[in-house]
């Protein structure tokens, strides 16, 4: 059985994490390149990014096991392995977030890979598997890409904005969200739906996009971005003074966040199914 540090800092579970994600990322954009043939002579694009999220995700967290055998894990397709004691580190994992992405083959899909301890979010990291692009963040060091600190956009006024959001599954979830889009857009500069939400929060760390709001997302949705978005200095959070959640999300320039969140809250995008 492995050694395991009795304490690790954030900056070591970090160190974990990027290794593990790039190889993850890397086993994505693999199976992808080869896939288009299995596509293309079975037509079962489906089972092809089935198999390729079951396939990263099982190879995370076959490593996890391999280096860290007391923690616990929570991926998208194998839900959590165990409650994690007091004090212990748990991972939280979506394999390839922008799943339709990957199908289609553009380039805005994702690992994201945190690690959380206690339900705080120590440590994450987003590699976007097509472009090899990389965010990282630890609790209290800053959130990073390319060995720049991020900063966040510094626009002020909504009618500004651009803002980035996404669209659940469900087709009632997104006839609601769809309204919230048509009371929102022509409030804002404009609107941008890129289809992985680990990925709109690091645009929004680094102010690729000024703010971005979901409802809906799962907690392997935004662990890693969150982080990154908070540390770049976003406010992230839900409304009428809620956490961040499923019910909503929204990380935005606390000089920002004030107006969208009224927007939205008049809106009721936290309503609905
Ligand atoms: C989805 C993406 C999408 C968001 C959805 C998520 P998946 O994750 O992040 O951008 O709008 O809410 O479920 O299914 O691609 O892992």
């Amino acid at each position: 059985m492995a050694q395991q540090p009795a304490a690790s800092t954030a900056g070591d579970l970090l160190a974990i994490a990027v290794r593990i994600a790039r190889d993850a990322a890397e086993t994505a954009r693999r199976m992808r390149a080869e896939a288009i043939t299995d596509v293309q002579t079975k037509s079962t694009d489906t089972d092809v990014v089935t198999a390729a999220d079951r396939a990263v995700e099982r190879q995370v967290v076959e490593a996890l096991r391999r280096e860290r055998p007391d923690d616990g894990v929570l991926g998208e397709e194998y839900g959590d392995s165990a409650a994690p004691a007091p004090g212990a580190v748990r991972w939280i994992l979506d394999p390839i977030d922008g799943t339709v992405n990957y199908l289609y083959g553009l380039p805005q899909y994702a690992v994201s890979l945190a690690a959380e301890v206690d339900g705080v979010v120590l440590a994450g990291v987003v590699r976007n598997a097509a472009t090899g692009d990389e965010w990282t963040a630890t609790r209290g060091g800053g959130a990073w890409r390319d060995g720049r600190r991020l900063t966040g956009s510094a626009r002020g006024t909504l009618d500004q904005a651009l803002v980035a959001t996404g669209f659940g599954y469900d087709a009632a979830r997104r006839a609601h969200q769809g309204t919230v889009l048509a009371g929102l857009i022509t409030q804002v500069r404009d609107i941008r739906r890129f289809g992985a939400a680990s990925l709109d929060l690091c645009l929004a760390a680094e102010g690729a996009v000024d703010a971005y709001f979901e409802k809906g997302l799962n907690p392997w949705d935004h662990a890693a971005g969150g982080l990154v978005a908070t540390e770049a200095g976003l406010t992230v959070a839900g409304l009428h003074g809620e956490p961040a959640g499923d019910r909503m999300l929204v990380a935005a320039p606390p000089a920002l966040f004030g107006a969208l969140h009224d927007v939205l809250a008049k809106l009721d995008a936290s309503g609905g199914p």
